[in-house]
């Protein structure tokens, strides 16, 4: 969650679905080309794009692989029960020839420079960026392990893929209905802090509190901490109560009512604000701060950032004082 810079939605890309096909049980994987049949732009490994589906909803997927010589992108869809129509609609709608609007790579999750060791995790679904990393990691001479966590092999993607690739060794592949001597232990797995190591761990959020607990007790710091969630938990909304908007050097104040987000209030009232996952989770509504404490409830911003109380999310975080003062201006990466 490094790179916090794509506050504004850019230009969208025409693709066609080249390939659809099953990854396991109940993901599908799809392969986008460039309707113009140019290369779509280059990525660097924990890329996601956002995904413009049949009835306008948006959402985000990870790039799962790095870009080969023809410039098209692969995503991996988890038909996910708790999903709010994205997936299922992806996955029962879109077929190979089908056309699509994405948006271009963004990355807020991107492995760090240098030639430090990186661990990577992956839970379930969560594999699509890991596996981008690892081959990313391989591609670059560097060192890194793998740990991939999932129920059963069937309803795991990729497995394949790392087996047979050039960095199968430095892959551990652990099955909950598997043998007892495979099973992951975080503690086991993830180790003392080394100076020179980064943790990297995508997928459901309770994986990824595990192994991120787990790291902190063994003595890791924040800052080599890295984790991109796919969706935030249900967020009780019994206790909101309403509060002020006031738009910095322009004295206009907008109410928030208790039952509408802080996002639906300035769109409503006619303010640009550009929205994509609309749980805290893609950082593309990011605000700049500037009096006021907000109630953050997103999973963008690091605990550090929150302290700051520099920039809330408006799609999901409210206020803890009566008024924000906040600055509708792109977010400058300095702030962050
Ligand atoms: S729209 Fe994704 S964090 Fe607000």
């Amino acid at each position: 969650m490094e790179d916090k810079k794509g506050a504004v939605m850019g230009t969208l890309l025409k693709v066609r679905v080249a390939r659809r096909e099953m990854l396991a049980e109940g993901i599908a994987g799809y392969e986008l080309a460039a309707v113009d049949g140019a290369a779509l732009p280059d990525f660097m490994a924990g890329a996601h794009i956002d995904v413009h589906l049949p009835g306008g909803l948006v959402r985000q997927y990870s790039l799962c692989e790095l870009p080969g010589t023809q410039g098209r992108y692969r995503i991996g869809v988890l038909r996910d029960p708790q999903s709010r129509g994205g997936s299922a609609r992806l996955i029962d709608a879109v077929r190979e020839g089908d056309e699509l609007a994405i948006g271009a790579p963004r990355n807020h999750f991107a492995l760090q420079g240098g030639t430090q060791r990186s661990l990577l995790f992956a839970g379930g679904i969560g594999v699509t960026p890991i596996l981008c990393m690892a081959q990313q990691l391989a591609r670059e001479g560097r060192p890194f392990e793998m740990h991939y966590c999932g129920r059963s092999l069937s309803r795991m993607a990729f497995v394949d893929t790392l087996r047979g690739s050039g960095y199968s060794d430095q892959v551990r592949i652990h099955v909950d209905e598997g043998p007892p001597a495979q099973r992951f232990d975080a503690r086991t797995a993830i180790g003392a802090a080394a100076e020179d190591s980064h943790l990297y761990v995508c997928g459901p959020t309770g994986f990824m509190d595990h192994v991120l607990e787990t790291a902190r007790s063994l003595g890791w710091p924040e800052e080599r901490l890295h984790r991109e969630y796919f969706a935030a938990a249900p967020v009780d909304h019994a206790g909101d109560d309403a509060f002020e908007l006031e738009l910095l050097g322009t004295g206009q104040v907008v109410p928030v009512r208790a039952e509408q987000s802080a996002a639906q209030a300035l769109l409503d009232a006619g303010f640009p604000l550009s929205l994509s996952c609309e749980q805290g989770v893609c950082g593309t509504c990011i605000t700049r701060v500037a009096q006021g404490v907000p109630d953050h409830r997103d999973l963008y911003l690091t605990e550090e950032e929150h302290l700051r109380n520099d920039a809330f999310m408006p799609c999901c975080s409210r206020a803890r004082t009566p008024r924000l003062v906040i600055d509708l201006q792109p977010v400058n990466p300095s702030c962050n």
